[in-house]
């Protein structure tokens, strides 16, 4: 496809969601970069794999929680103490019904999807994997749901079993999933959605199978949460780890959400104020799930600011943000694909928006800076996923990755410069 005329086409109608009133709630996307060849060029923002952007009312929920209400939450007798207190709390409910949740009690906040991740590992892990037993995983983990695993495996004696991907689709390979199951089969761990190929792996009919052998399930929903409605009760998952960050809420704050029997049965993480009953010199005894497992004085603006990105998100709608985000991604695969020498990695039949490709031989390093020069932000890189790449046999890739904000133009605006950087680099420096 060449340039002009892919300038010409028309695009594809975009009713599903009002993009250009949603893009004025992005401050961020107004930004311009000045250009030595002429006038400044706008930001793209293809790198929501990575971060996603901030709507006003989040940015606002910030503001307004230190202009307003800071205080301590949980410990303070005075009025601003209660007034944060109610803020956080109430955060964690709409949080809480954003994923289907029984109750605001199985939503503990953390980090972000890594430290929910470790808590799991380490709360419940510790405590109950022993040698010989093994965690199944999927070869497509991203590095926080392989590592921390790898440390549990390695101080226990406990066996890693992975679910093979297939190189040419980026699917799971999970047909027989009881191939990997065995008696020692103590947890299974998997990503619901791929940050490399975009994949939407098969869980729930991975969970149904753990179900019959009584193995609990984590699901890593770092890039589903924020694009997928999730109904916690409906996958029948025990963990789910996501990031405030990846939907519209800010960075630092994240939540795992675990089944009632699992938070009461999980050790503490870390010990600290505020996840104590009662300390005595020599010991101490558990607060209630989910300050059990909240030490310290939490991030108490990320967790409201997430809170509002949750309203953000329900203000739009999750059903239309899934539709718009596959018509994008279509549209995207489609418009990537007539581009000479192109290769894509991962072509799942259900995918969420996160493109990783190569062009030619050129580097994605190269391809991500020459991309940053034309105003568009693209991640380059193993992802977090080392793994992935040794099994497909690349250093990296360069990655494209969308949201609610993203237009059929940016598309366009993607392909045009992809098709430049192709005649900049003579097709290929790698
Ligand atoms: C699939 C997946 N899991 C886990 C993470 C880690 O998330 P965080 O760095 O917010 O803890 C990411 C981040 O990119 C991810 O894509």
């Amino acid at each position: 496809m060449s340039v002009e005329i892919l300038e010409k086409e028309i695009k594809p109608g975009t009713t599903i969601l009002n993009v250009e009133e949603i893009r004025e709630d992005f401050p961020i996307l107004a930004e311009t970069f000045s250009s030595s060849k002429g006038p400044d060029i706008p930001l793209i923002y293809l790198d929501n794999a990575a971060t996603t952007q901030k709507p006003r009312n989040v940015l606002e929920a910030i503001k307004n929680y230190y202009s307003h209400e800071n205080a301590n939450v949980h410990r303070a007798i005075h009025k601003l103490g209660e007034r944060a207190t109610v803020a956080f709390e109430k955060s964690r409910s709409k949080i809480a019904d954003f994923i289907n949740a029984p109750s605001a009690r199985q939503v503990v906040f953390t980090r972000g999807t890594t430290e929910a991740i470790n808590l799991v590992v380490n709360g419940w892990g510790r405590k109950f994997i022993k040698a010989g037993d093994e965690i199944l995983l999927s070869e497509m983990e991203h590095h926080s749901n392989l590592v921390p695993w790898q440390l549990l495996a390695k101080e226990k004696g406990a066996k890693l079993r992975f679910i093979p991907f297939s190189k040419s689709k980026g699917t799971l390979q999970i047909g027989n999933l009881e191939h990997f199951l065995t008696e020692r089969t103590r947890i299974i761990s998997v990503t619901h959605m791929s940050n490399v190929f975009g994949t939407i792996n098969p869980v729930r009919g991975l969970i149904q199978k753990a179900r019959e052998h009584g193995i609990p399930v984590m699901l890593d929903g770092a890039q589903s949460v924020p694009h997928l409605p999730t109904d916690v009760q409906e996958l029948d998952c025990d963990f789910l780890a996501f990031s405030g960050h990846k939907m519209c809420g800010p960075t630092g704050i994240g939540i795992l959400y675990a089944k009632e029997k699992y938070l009461e049965e999980m050790d503490p993480y870390q010990g600290g104020g505020e996840m104590i009953s009662a300390v005595w010199l020599d010991k101490a005894t558990w607060n209630d799930p989910p300050h059990k497992f909240e030490a310290g004085t939490p991030n108490i603006a990320g967790a409201i600011a997430l809170g509002a990105a949750v309203d953000y998100l329900n203000s739009i709608g999750m059903e239309k943000i899934t539709t718009y985000e596959q018509k994008l991604t279509t549209y995207a695969l489609s418009s990537l694909q007539s581009i000479e020498d192109m290769k894509i990695y991962g072509m799942a039949p259900f995918r969420g928006g996160v493109i990783s490709f190569n062009l030619g031989e050129i580097h994605p390093h190269d391809m991500a800076q020459f991309l940053d020069s034309q105003g568009i932000a693209v991640r380059a890189g193993h992802h977090c996923a080392q793994p992935v790449m040794r099994k497909l046999e690349i250093p990296a890739t360069t990655r494209a990755s969308f949201y609610l904000y993203n237009t059929f133009d940016e598309i366009d605006r993607l392909v045009i410069s992809l098709l430049k950087a192709r005649e900049f680099f003579g097709h290929g420096t790698r």
